[in-house]
């Protein structure tokens, strides 16, 4: 592989159980679309708490960032229903997509990414009120993440390579 094929990456994209409510998938998944990023695996399920622990603190340690009651905070925010789940590659795609996306906290979140443009929350309201933050897309961190998040939620054969007819940029 060349060197540049190094920096295709991978990141994982879930859809949070407030995106699926709101019905408002279909307009997310076109700021991922529209700059170009290749959907290579997709899928709805609803996981389980253990499932949610792996991910968020054994993969994203979020009990040792962010402490045991903000993750069960979380955990019956993302256990509401269901999510969909999604794997999209593209050049240095873990950054970009987080780009996107936009930081944790709506309240911060500038116009113009997806939880500014769609969502409004503080971190004090929903400490004060004891919930987790609606923020619509969970989006790996970075690469390492995004490595582990991909083989905790899809198996190898639920992620496709096809020819993609912009493909200058892809595998
Ligand atoms: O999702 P992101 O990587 O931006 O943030 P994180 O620090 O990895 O936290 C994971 C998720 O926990 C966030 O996206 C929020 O939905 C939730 N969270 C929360 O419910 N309450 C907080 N005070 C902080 C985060
Ligand atoms: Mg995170």
């Amino acid at each position: 592989m060349g060197k540049e094929q190094d920096l295709i990456q991978r990141s994982l994209v879930v859809f949070k159980p407030d995106s699926v409510q709101r019905g408002i998938v279909g307009k997310i998944l076109q700021r991922f679309e529209q700059v170009g990023l290749k959907i290579v695996g997709m899928k709805m399920v609803m996981p389980d708490e253990d499932h949610y622990r792996a991910h968020y603190e054994d993969i994203g340690e979020m009990i040792t960032r962010r402490g045991e009651k903000t993750f069960q905070y979380n955990l019956a925010y993302m256990t509401t229903g269901p999510v969909i789940a999604m794997v999209l590659e593209g050049v240095e795609a873990v950054p970009l997509v987080r780009k996107i996306v936009g930081p944790t906290e709506p309240k911060s979140a500038e116009m113009g990414t997806i939880r500014g443009d769609f969502s409004h929350m503080s971190f004090g309201y929903s400490d004060a009120k004891g919930i987790g933050v609606p923020n619509l897309v969970h989006a790996s961190g970075n690469v390492s993440e995004a490595k582990k998040e991909i083989a905790l939620w899809f198996k190898p054969d639920e992620l496709y390579d096809y020819s993609d007819v912009r493909a200058k940029f892809t595998r």
